[in-house]
């Protein structure tokens, strides 16, 4: 299946996907990356691994319609099949959704739905909660809803501050997905 992989900034769920593709875990191919922020470093990580970029920010276009438009164009003639969004920080849009029903799905570092948005972590680990988590769930119109395909608890330790809890999340990040999508 070819999928094409959607991030914003650092990449590391990226990476670990396209390493798992690399070592024989997942049967698929992953034939773009697309990122909406030109200089992310995700970029770097994707010309390492070799694999195609497509970069350009929605502040090129006239609305969201229309950068979606040229995505799917893009999406279309690389004949994408399946978009997994890895740190991709913007809703998707109607046109996206509708060119991709039931075939986008999305991370998010804490067990929606609670603490959806972008600080997952930071908000669970402020709320004072005692586990938070990943959750691995379809897109949706909305922020972080659309079904649940996964969720993986993660223990906030006493000794927890925010960097470790955040490691430790991106790590069950970094084997859930690549578990998802084998599944998948
Ligand atoms: C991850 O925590 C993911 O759950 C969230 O954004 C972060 C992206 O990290 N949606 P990275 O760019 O994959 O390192």
């Amino acid at each position: 299946m070819k999928v094409a992989i959607f991030a914003s900034g650092s990449g590391s769920n990226f990476e670990a996907i396209v390493q798992g593709v690399q070592r024989g875990d997942l049967a698929l191919e992953i034939v773009l990356l697309f990122c909406d922020q030109p200089d992310a470093y995700v970029i770097e990580r994707a010309k390492k691994l070799n694999i195609p970029v497509k970069a350009f920010s929605p502040k090129e276009f006239s609305d969201r319609g229309t950068y979606e438009a040229e995505i799917i164009r893009i999406l279309a003639s690389c004949e994408v099949e399946f978009i997994v969004l890895a740190g991709y920080m913007r809703l998707i849009g109607a046109g996206l959704l509708g060119a991709y029903p039931q075939k986008i799905i999305n991370i998010h570092p804490s067990l929606l739905p609670a603490f959806p948005g972008l600080h997952g972590i930071r908000d669970a680990f402020e709320a004072g909660v005692s586990k938070t988590g990943v959750t691995i769930h379809y897109i949706d119109e909305g922020i972080d809803t659309g079904p649940i395909i996964a969720q993986e608890e993660v223990t906030i330790l006493p000794e927890d501050d925010l960097a470790t809890l955040e490691k430790r999340i991106h790590q069950v990040e970094h084997r859930l997905y690549v578990e998802v999508l084998k599944k998948l």
